[in-house]
C-alpha cells in the first residue's frame, strides 16, 4: 500500500426524519443562502418543504436556484453564482443528487473566485475557498455528499469534467433513505451501477495488498447486488434503501482508494458518452463496464477477476481461473440486466459515429498506471464492443 492522508470533515446525519438537524446545522455556518434544486421531485416528495421549514424555523433567510440539469450545465453553475453576489449569500444547500450537489459545490467555490468556474475543470485554476455547502441527498448514487468531487458540463461544447478540491466536502449532509423512495426503478438501478462502477475503479488496482480496503469493496459490491433488485421491486423497502444509501457514500469518499493511486478510467470514459448523448451516468458505466472487464481480461488480471467472482458472486473457487474470471464477468452484465439498465449503446442510441474523437478525449496520461494501461486504440475499441 501506498502513503495516503484520509480527512473527510462531512457530518453526516443519516436515518428517517434527521432533516430536523439541518436548521441548526446550517446555522452555525450560514444566515443567508442559496437553496438549489433540480428538476422538481423535491418538491412532489416534500424534501422541499421540510428543508425550507428547518431554515425558516432557525431564521435563515434564502434564495432559491431550481431547474439544475442531470449532468448539470456549466451555465447553471454561472447562474447561481451570480445570485449569490447579488444577494451577499453565505452558503450553499443542495436539496437533490449528484446532479445538484456538484452544480452546488462549483457555485460555492465559484462565488469566492474572481473568474470564471469552468477554469475548475480546466485546470486554469482550483478552488481554494468556497462558501460553506450543505446537502439533502435524494438518490444513492454519487457519493457527492461525502466527496469533493464535482462534475460539470458544457453541452455546447461536447464537455463533461470534474475538479476536486477539499474546500467544496459539504460541511454536512442529510441521509435520510425515505428520500429515495420515490426514485424511479431506472434511477435506483443507475446509481446502484454508479456506486459499483465506483467500487470496481479501486478494486481493480495495481496495488494487490490492501486487503483491508478489498474486503469492504467487495462487502460493498455484495451489498448493491442484494439491495439494488430488492429497492426496485420494493421501492419504500427502507433497509434496502439505507444500505444502498450508505455505500454510496463509502464506494468514493477515499477510503476504498486510501493507498491505492487509481485512474477512474471507466469513469472517464463514460463522462465521453454523456459529454456527446447526454446519458444518464450510471447507464453508460452498466453498459461500458462488463467490455472493459473483458478488454483487459488476460494471464495477468485473470486472478483478480477470479477473486472478484469468488468472493462476490459465490463461485466454486476449485474452478481453473480464466473461467471463474469469465463467469465473473458475465454474472455483472447479467446483474445490470436483471435491474433493467441496457447493454448495449445502440439501445441509448448512441452509433459509431463519435467512437474516435470520444476516446480521443477520454485518455489522459494516467491510464498509462491504470490496471491494465489503455491507450486511445484500447478505448477505441471498448467503446466498440459496447455498440
Ligand atoms: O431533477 P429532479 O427532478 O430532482 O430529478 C432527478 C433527476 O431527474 C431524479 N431524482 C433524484 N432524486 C429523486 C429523483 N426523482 C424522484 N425521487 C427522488 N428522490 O433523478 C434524476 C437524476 O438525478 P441526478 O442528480 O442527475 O443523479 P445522480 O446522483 O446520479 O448524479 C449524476 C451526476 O453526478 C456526476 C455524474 O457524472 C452526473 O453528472 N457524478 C458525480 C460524482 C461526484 N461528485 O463525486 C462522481 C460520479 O462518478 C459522477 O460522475
Ligand atoms: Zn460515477
Amino acid at each position: 500500500m501506498k502513503n495516503f492522508k484520509f480527512h473527510v470533515p462531512t457530518t453526516i446525519y443519516f436515518g428517517k426524519g434527521q432533516i430536523e438537524k439541518l436548521g441548526q446545522e446550517v446555522a452555525q455556518h450560514a444566515h443567508n443562502i442559496l437553496v438549489v434544486y433540480g428538476g422538481g421531485s423535491i418538491k412532489r416528495n416534500g424534501v422541499y418543504d421540510a428543508a425550507m421549514a428547518q431554515l425558516a424555523a432557525n431564521g435563515i433567510t434564502a434564495q432559491e436556484l431550481g431547474g439544475v440539469d442531470p449532468n448539470p450545465r456549466i451555465a447553471t453553475v454561472r447562474k447561481g453564482v451570480a445570485l449569490c453576489r447579488e444577494h451577499g449569500l453565505d452558503g450553499v444547500l443542495a436539496l437533490g443528487g449528484g446532479s445538484t450537489i456538484d452544480c452546488a459545490k462549483a457555485i460555492a467555490a465559484g462565488t469566492l473566485y474572481d473568474g470564471d468556474p469552468w477554469d475548475f475543470v480546466t485546470g486554469i485554476a482550483s478552488p481554494r475557498k468556497a462558501l460553506p455547502i450543505f446537502t439533502v441527498l435524494t438518490i444513492a448514487a454519487t457519493g457527492s455528499e461525502m466527496d469533493s468531487v464535482a462534475v460539470l458540463s458544457d453541452p455546447d461544447h461536447n464537455e463533461k469534467r470534474s475538479f476536486s478540491a477539499s474546500c467544496v466536502l459539504p460541511v454536512c449532509s442529510i441521509m435520510d433513505p425515505t428520500y429515495t423512495f420515490t426514485l424511479p426503478a431506472r434511477q435506483t438501478a443507475a446509481g446502484c451501477a454508479d456506486i459499483m462502477s465506483h467500487t470496481f475503479e479501486n478494486y481493480f488496482s495495481r496495488v494487490e495488498d490492501a486487503y483491508f480496503a478489498d474486503r469492504v469493496a467487495e462487502s460493498l459490491l455484495q451489498t448493491c447486488i442484494q439491495c439494488g433488485p430488492q429497492a426496485i421491486a420494493h421501492p419504500d423497502d427502507y433497509a434496502a434503501r439505507a444500505n444502498l444509501m450508505w455505500c454510496s457514500s463509502w464506494a468514493i469518499n477515499g477510503f476504498l482508494d486510501a493507498g491505492k493511486p487509481v485512474a477512474w478510467s471507466v469513469h472517464k470514459i463514460e463522462h465521453e458518452l454523456s459529454a456527446f448523448y447526454d446519458i444518464t451516468h450510471g447507464v453508460g458505466l452498466a453498459i461500458l463496464t462488463p467490455n472493459w472487464m473483458r478488454y483487459i481480461l488476460n494471464e495477468k488480471t485473470e486472478s483478480r477477476f477470479a477473486q472478484y467472482g469468488v468472493r462476490v458472486w459465490g463461485l466454486d473457487s476449485s474452478l481453473p481461473l480464466r473461467q471463474l474470471a469469465e463467469s465473473a464477468i458475465d454474472k455483472t452484465r447479467e446483474f445490470f440486466t436483471s435491474m433493467g439498465l441496457p447493454a448495449t449503446l445502440s439501445e441509448v442510441n448512441i452509433d459509431e459515429t463519435n467512437l474516435r474523437r470520444m476516446a480521443q478525449k477520454a485518455h489522459q496520461p494516467s491510464f498509462d498506471k491504470t490496471f491494465v494501461p489503455l491507450s486511445e486504440d484500447d478505448i477505441y475499441n471498448i467503446l466498440r464492443m459496447s455498440l
